[in-house]
């Protein structure tokens, strides 16, 4: 018996062998010395009862997927307390983020909060000052919808060239979940803004208190007042029981454990829009307000944490790409370090904001690739290289990495984090 070498460039020749090893099990011609032990001998799973339903009333991933975690990098702040860690891409398919990996920041920790004891408020340049309840909340029509959640500081250390082994750490600081909430716009309506209303503030119950600025004309456009994700309540790290949804914008507006909305006629300049998520260009000036998060892509396999372990042949380079403009219609792939690029293939629903899956099928000669991956969304934006991106930024920024990212692979499959770009 022989056993799967990867797809010969014809996939009929896959076929008939498969249906040649098919028929020899079936005629139980396989001898005892060319058969896998793992295919002729009884396995203890097949010999035992396995446990029975209700062994976990709240199911969690097979015990053969401990690695599949978030993790941090202990070096970059002072505490866990203001702190992140970062969502497994590399592990990971599909466009939808699972809950308990989604990777979480916190200024002040997680708040724990009751939630018949919670409470919104719209105060200021209204009609009438209102306080909800999640039980008024729940009166509202709701609405489903998919989108990334990036941190603006998602690739911030890798400005000054490669430096995180892993996609995880370079690129993991986004998740893409549905959300269940109702329009923000409604409880504005409900609240009833004055003409002078022009901006909103959003303000967290946590010990940080995060709170930033939004324009009211985003307020009234795509935001929610989220309370489930994947369809179950949101996770007490993503802002249980409430929080902000920004569609396409960075992460750190999503205020989370939300309490207070108040409308006024300008912004606020809050720390997270003066002296943070603001980006200083080599003049000396820094950007501000720049909300919207640019086209991105990264391969997630194979990656610093997925290398190649299957020797030559067929080989899937998959990733993920999202802008916060809109769709992603093309994701170009180059193996030789953008001399050749090659149109991926997208696989999955392509929504507004959210995550597209791609995939490139190749066959492997085993020779070293220089990798990357390139997004164009539905503006015609093309996302940059990374000297591109520093010819206008300079290199004292932080946020708004967008740049093309490089992984090496050697003739072993190993991958690393390089800059060519
Ligand atoms: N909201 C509150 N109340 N407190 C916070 O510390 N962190 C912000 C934002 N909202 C934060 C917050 C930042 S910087 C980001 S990137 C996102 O939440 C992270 O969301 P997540 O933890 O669900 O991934
Ligand atoms: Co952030």
């Amino acid at each position: 018996m022989e056993h799967y070498k990867g797809l010969k460039p014809s996939r009929r020749n896959f076929l008939t062998g498969a249906a040649a090893v098919g028929g020899a099990l079936a005629g139980s011609r396989l001898s005892a010395q060319t058969a896998d032990p793992l295919i002729v001998n009884p396995q203890p799973w097949r010999q035992d009862l396995g446990a029975g339903v209700d062994a976990a009333p709240y199911g969690v991933p097979s015990k053969f997927e401990a690695d599949v975690i978030r993790r941090d990098v202990p070096w970059l702040t002072a505490d866990a307390v203001s702190s992140v860690n970062f969502t497994p891409l590399h592990a990971l398919d599909g466009i939808i983020t699972p809950n308990g990996l989604c990777f979480e920041r916190h200024h002040g920790g997680v708040a724990v909060i009751e939630p018949s004891e919670h409470r919104l408020m719209i105060n200021g340049l209204v009609d009438k000052e209102l306080v909800f309840t999640m039980e008024d909340l729940m009166r509202f029509p709701r609405e489903n919808h998919v989108y990334f959640l990036e941190c603006a500081a998602n690739s911030g250390m890798e400005w000054a060239g490669a430096q995180l082994n892993g996609c995880q750490f370079t690129h993991g600081m986004i998740h893409n979940v549905q959300y269940t909430g109702v329009p923000l716009r409604l409880l504005l309506e409900e609240a009833g803004v004055k003409t002078e209303g022009k901006w909103i503030m959003v303000e967290g119950a946590d010990a940080a208190g995060m709170n930033r600025s939004i324009p009211m004309e985003k307020a009234l456009d795509d935001c929610l007042v989220a309370f489930k994700m994947n369809g179950e309540a949101l996770r007490p790290e993503q802002g249980y029981p409430l929080r902000l949804v920004v569609p396409g914008w960075e992460g750190n507006m999503w205020v989370k454990w939300i309490r207070r909305i108040e409308v006024g006629d300008q912004p606020w300049h809050a720390r997270e829009e003066t002296s943070k998520y603001t980006d200083l260009l080599a003049n000396g000036v820094a950007r501000r307000f720049t909300w919207e998060m640019d086209a991105k892509s990264v391969i997630t396999s194979p990656s610093p944490q997925a290398p190649i372990t299957h020797g030559k042949g067929p080989l899937v380079i998959t990733g993920v790409a999202w802008s916060g403009r809109g769709t992603i219609p093309q994701v170009d792939v180059t193996t030789d370090g953008g001399m050749n690029w090659h149109k991926a293939r997208i696989s999955g629903p392509s929504f507004d904001k959210s995550m597209h899956r791609f995939y490139y099928e190749m066959d492997w000669d085993g020779a070293p690739l220089l990798l990357q991956s390139r997004a164009h969304d539905s503006t015609g934006y093309v996302q940059p290289t990374k000297d591109a991106l520093r010819k206008i930024r300079g290199e004292n920024s932080i946020y708004h990495n967008n740049g093309i990212q490089t992984w090496a692979i050697d003739a072993d499959g190993k991958a690393e984090n390089v800059e060519i770009s």
